[in-house]
């Protein structure tokens, strides 16, 4: 049997991880909002509408801030369409997802259900058929506590003390030909700075994404993140990074090696920002916010062309409504491979947590998303769901630089990459450790020696682990609990040494912490 060594050692640590790396993302796409989050015809609706029994399952997955409310939505979208009594909102057709919009959640609702799954509410605006006025005006309305005509206005509309929204995003994958508004990056990048510096002058507490390649793959890439840098450096904390993995003609193989793809976005992103430092001869550093990743049966094809979504994704019937309300749109249902693929990004989202300091999976509900709901009836966890809500229980502290001594295999898409990945993370406060790792052989088992003897006097707290015969398997309304966590009994610790065997095709946690004095 293969054979793998990790060494984790204090010394090397990558940096503090910011619990916003534990992000998600609700967009007004598909029924990610409507029959998703928000039902109030269902029986477990509170008073506001919102489904309890999703409220619940989002506490128990972890998440943190919230990205909303889009995605391409945003650059089409109006600000001020979801505010004021319900009634009397517009009906508006979303043309990123051709579709009807009610506006019956908009920002006020999305807030109060942001503060019951205790997050925090991160924002996006439109800088695609918007201008810098719109996003000023939407700013003003949010955060300024009183005594302007806008600020006046969210009081009249039932909401006192401001919503005091700390991150913003200048607009969404402004890169994508199919952006409403998209423009050459020297456009974008000018219209984000001029955007960026009024939105400082309003409120100087804000933190400002500036919108990066939507994918590696985009033929701009990454001079178009260089060029919006170029122009907003000085204006903004992070820009964003977004990327989707999915397996591609059977090759499982490749598709398990998708954080490899992400180590290496990210490492050109991070040189990219530094090159704008250094010839900018700034002081500061940018960070990355990676504000939608997630495993995505997309297509290459359909990434160029989301607006041909309805037509691949819907599984409705779309004869005689070209524009429904909250279609089924891109709702993948995810295998064990999948899941094994999330917990790996996890992985290299920490490897970087030095500069990532922001992630969102894109999405939460129904749309892409480790939860799934029948409008009427069960919610239920998705097998990517497990190594979300474990990671974001037991990473804590730093994440450590951790060597890894592996076999490597061959792939298609990446060429040589190791079978084992692995990260730890080290809260020494706390005195807990905890160490993330991954079989990528399709084939074998492989045993793990992880010395943790540096950490200090640590015992062995909990394991988890997503593994199954069958790498395909699935949850879905009529089996909800096919894939579920289990905890991996070869986990041992002895002598400063863990030792933990790691299935085929598997996913694996193990939190250690000091002994009860
Ligand atoms: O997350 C779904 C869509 O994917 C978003 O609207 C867009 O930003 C990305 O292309």
């Amino acid at each position: 049997m293969p054979t793998a060594r990790v060494t984790a050692d204090p010394s090397f640590v990558v940096g503090p991880i910011n619990r916003r790396l534990f992000g998600s993302f609700i967009e007004h796409m598909g029924r990610a909002v409507y029959t998703g989050i928000y039902e109030p015809e269902h029986p477990t609706a509170d008073e506001e509408g919102f489904r309890q029994d999703v409220i619940e399952l989002v506490k128990e997955l972890g998440v943190t801030g919230i990205r909303y409310p889009g995605g391409n939505f945003v650059s089409g979208f109006h600000w001020r369409d979801g505010i004021g009594p319900k009634d009397q909102r517009p009906r508006r057709l979303s043309l990123a997802w051709r579709a009807t919009e009610t506006n019956q959640v908009g920002l006020h609702e999305f807030a109060s259900w942001v503060q019951k799954v205790d997050g925090e509410l991160m924002y996006a605006v439109n800088l695609g058929t918007a201008d810098t006025r719109d996003s000023l005006q939407v700013v003003e309305y949010a955060n300024i506590p009183k005594g302007s005509t806008l600020a006046d206005e969210r009081i009249a509309n039932g909401r006192t003390s401001p919503f005091g929204i700390k991150m913003w995003y200048l607009g969404n994958e402004m890169d994508g030909p199919w952006q409403l508004g998209h423009s050459p990056a020297d456009d974008y990048a000018k219209k984000a700075s001029r955007t960026a510096k009024a939105l400082r002058q309003l409120d100087p507490q804000v933190e400002l994404v500036a919108s990066g390649s939507s994918h590696p793959t985009m033929p701009t890439f990454p001079y178009w993140d260089r060029v919006v840098l170029e122009h907003t450096y000085d204006d903004v904390d992070y820009i964003s990074c977004h990327g989707y993995y999915e397996e591609k003609n059977g090759d499982l193989g490749s598709f398990l090696a998708a954080p490899v793809k992400m180590d290496r976005y990210l490492d050109t992103v991070i040189a990219t920002a530094d090159y704008v430092k250094a010839a900018k001869r700034s002081e500061k550093t940018l960070n990355i916010s990676f504000d939608e990743w997630n495993v995505w049966y997309l297509g290459d094809n359909l990434r160029q062309f989301p607006r041909q979504a309805d037509r691949f994704y819907r599984t409705d019937e779309i004869e005689g409504n070209d524009w429904p309300e909250a279609p089924r749109l891109a709702e993948d249902v995810y295998s064990v491979a999948d899941a094994v693929v999330v917990g790996g990004l996890l992985i290299s989202l920490l490897r970087h947590a030095d500069r990532v300091t922001s992630a969102s999976m894109s999405m939460l509900v129904n749309v892409i998303a480790p939860i799934t709901t029948e409008p009427g009836g069960p919610a239920w966890r998705q097998t990517t769901y497990y190594p979300f809500a474990v990671t974001s229980r037991l990473a804590a502290g730093v994440a450590l630089d951790v060597r890894v001594e592996s076999g490597q295999y061959s792939t298609e898409e990446l060429g040589s990459v190791p079978l084992v990945d692995a990260v730890a993370t080290h809260d020494a406060e706390g005195g807990r450790a905890a160490v993330f790792l991954v079989n990528r052989s399709l084939a074998e088992e492989i045993t793990v020696t992880v010395n943790v003897g540096a950490l200090g006097n640590l015992s062995l707290l909990e394991s988890h682990m997503i593994s199954d015969p069958d790498v395909y398997a699935r949850n879905t309304k009529d089996v909800p609990d096919r894939v579920r966590l289990k905890s991996n009994p070869t986990a041992s610790l002895a002598n400063g040494v863990l030792t933990v065997t790691l299935p085929p095709v598997s996913w694996t946690a193990v939190a250690l912490s000091k002994p009860k004095a």
